[in-house]
């Protein structure tokens, strides 16, 4: 099973990381709405991370829990964390000229979405997208 870990430092970035999903999702099977929504939802959080924390990385994994399939992102950064996170995660706020759907947007795209922050320690999410979209 593969497990890559992307370094998220600049605007290519998003390029590799794109291509590493799309390959996990060719791997897993899964339908061309699902890869894009999950490949949306990404996109998202290195927004966040070149934006808000300047660099970061990205685990990418394929799982499985009984005969389920999906894939896995962790994303990581050193940054600022966020200090009001349940503001963070409603529609339209936004403490930069952003328009505030990144994060749940990101949330309604996935199967499964968890975020952990806090000032000066940083961001992590992960996102598990099932192959079946549910
Ligand atoms: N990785 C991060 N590190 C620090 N703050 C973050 C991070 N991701 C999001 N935030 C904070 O959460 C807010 C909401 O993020 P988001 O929903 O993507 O909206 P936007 O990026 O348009 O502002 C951001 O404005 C920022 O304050
Ligand atoms: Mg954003």
């Amino acid at each position: 099973m593969s497990n890559h870990t992307i370094p998220i430092v600049r605007e290519q970035d998003f390029i590799l990381i794109r291509s590493h999903i799309q390959e996990l999702c060719a791997e897993t099977g899964m339908n061309l709405i699902n890869q894009t929504k999950l490949i949306t939802a990404a996109s998202e959080l290195v927004r966040n991370i070149l934006n808000y924390a300047k660099s970061g990385k990205v685990m990418m994994e394929i799982v499985s829990i009984n005969a389920r399939q999906g894939i896995k992102l962790t994303f990581t950064d050193e940054g600022p964390g966020i200090e009001n996170l349940q503001a963070a995660m409603q529609d339209g706020y936004s403490t930069s000229s952003g328009m505030g759907l990144g994060l749940p947007g990101a949330k309604r795209l996935v199967s499964e979405f968890a975020i952990q922050s806090a000032p000066g320690k940083g961001t992590i999410v992960t996102l598990i997208h099932w192959k079946d979209g549910h």
